[in-house]
């Protein structure tokens, strides 16, 4: 009972949730920038770094507050869900952050910025984030919302979601599958954004199978692929360089892969794979709301 009540005070919801979020992010990132400095461009990309770490566990609790409530409903998760709005708000508070550092290096670093950021594919998905991210913010307030149709709204939303919480997922799986030294806030930030997609999956497949049960083989079959998909996402590093060789073989497979985010995918084989397993071991024949019908973001 005192959980529930705590989380009805009005200095822990709405707007007063908002700014208990985003003022420490945006003095700690002030008080950052006062002790690095932006002299160098060396500066500038750890600010960048710096400020984009406060936004990316925000966007992963975001994308997990739905399946929460759904798989573990009680006070804490219709809390978030009852904030999630104000909640997504602070996210686009930090990343406003690394966006102006990024107009920094952008626009004062440019020698730097060509030599050692700018990559055709990583610019198309940041930009093409930004401006989901603008187009989420704009519409979650009436004078933005009154042009779209609720199902517009919805896709807009649910688009635009998973858009954001792909580019961090993508980064620091990479990071854990590639690149050599992962650090420890590597592996947190690449298991938070994985459980909470995880999460979604989960809260699909409940709903899937409240229309019925599937028969045992599908059962067995999907139970199969799903522990397939967990293997592979604690494994990429083992089985990442011959996926992107394979799947990037064909002419226009590598030509995408210049321009086209994300692709060829493979951060998101593991979870494509536990999506595909739901499916099979959910499988009844007679027809669930899927993901993408199903009204809540
Ligand atoms: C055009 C747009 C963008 C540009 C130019 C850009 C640039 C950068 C740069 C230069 C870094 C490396 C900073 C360092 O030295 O550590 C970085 C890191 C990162 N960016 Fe962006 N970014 C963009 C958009 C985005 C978007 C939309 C997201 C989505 C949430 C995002 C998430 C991240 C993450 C998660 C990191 C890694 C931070 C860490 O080291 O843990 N970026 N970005």
């Amino acid at each position: 009972m005192a959980v529930r009540e705590l989380l009805k005070n009005k200095a822990l919801n709405g707007w007063a949730l908002f700014f208990l979020i985003s003022v420490p992010i945006s003095l700690a990132t002030i008080i950052e920038m006062a002790q690095v400095g932006l002299a160098t461009p060396q500066d500038v990309s750890h600010m960048i770094g710096y400020s984009v770490r406060f936004a990316v566990p925000i966007i992963f609790l975001v994308v997990g507050i739905s399946a929460l409530q759904r798989l573990f409903p009680g006070p804490i998760p219709s809390w978030l869900l009852r904030n999630r709005k104000y909640i997504g708000l602070s996210f686009a508070i930090a990343m406003a952050w690394q966006g102006a550092f990024i107009f920094l290096m952008s626009n004062f670093n440019r020698e730097y910025y060509f030599d050692e950021i700018f990559y055709l594919r990583d610019e198309l998905e940041g930009s093409t984030g930004y401006i989901f991210l603008t187009a989420m913010v704009l519409t979650s307030f009436q004078f933005g919302r009154k042009w779209l149709r609720p199902r517009q709204w919805n896709v807009l939303h649910k688009t635009a979601l998973y858009f954001l919480w792909a580019y961090p997922f993508s980064v620091y799986w990479w990071a854990l599958s590639y690149y050599p030294n992962p650090q420890p806030i590597d592996h947190v930030f690449y298991w938070f954004g994985f459980t909470a997609f995880a999460l979604r999956i989960a809260a699909w497949g409940m709903r899937r199978a409240e229309a019925g049960s599937a028969p045992i083989n599908f059962k067995i079959g999907g139970g199969a692929i799903i522990a397939i998909g967990l293997l592979a996402s604690a494994t990429g590093r083992d089985w990442q360089a011959a996926t992107t060789a394979f799947l990037a073989t064909p002419a226009w497979s590598a030509n995408m892969e210049l321009w086209l985010p994300y692709w060829p995918l493979e951060p998101f084989l593991s979870l494509l794979m536990i999506g595909f397993g739901t499916l099979v071991m959910t499988h009844t024949g007679s027809h669930a709301p899927d993901v993408v019908e199903q009204g809540a973001t």
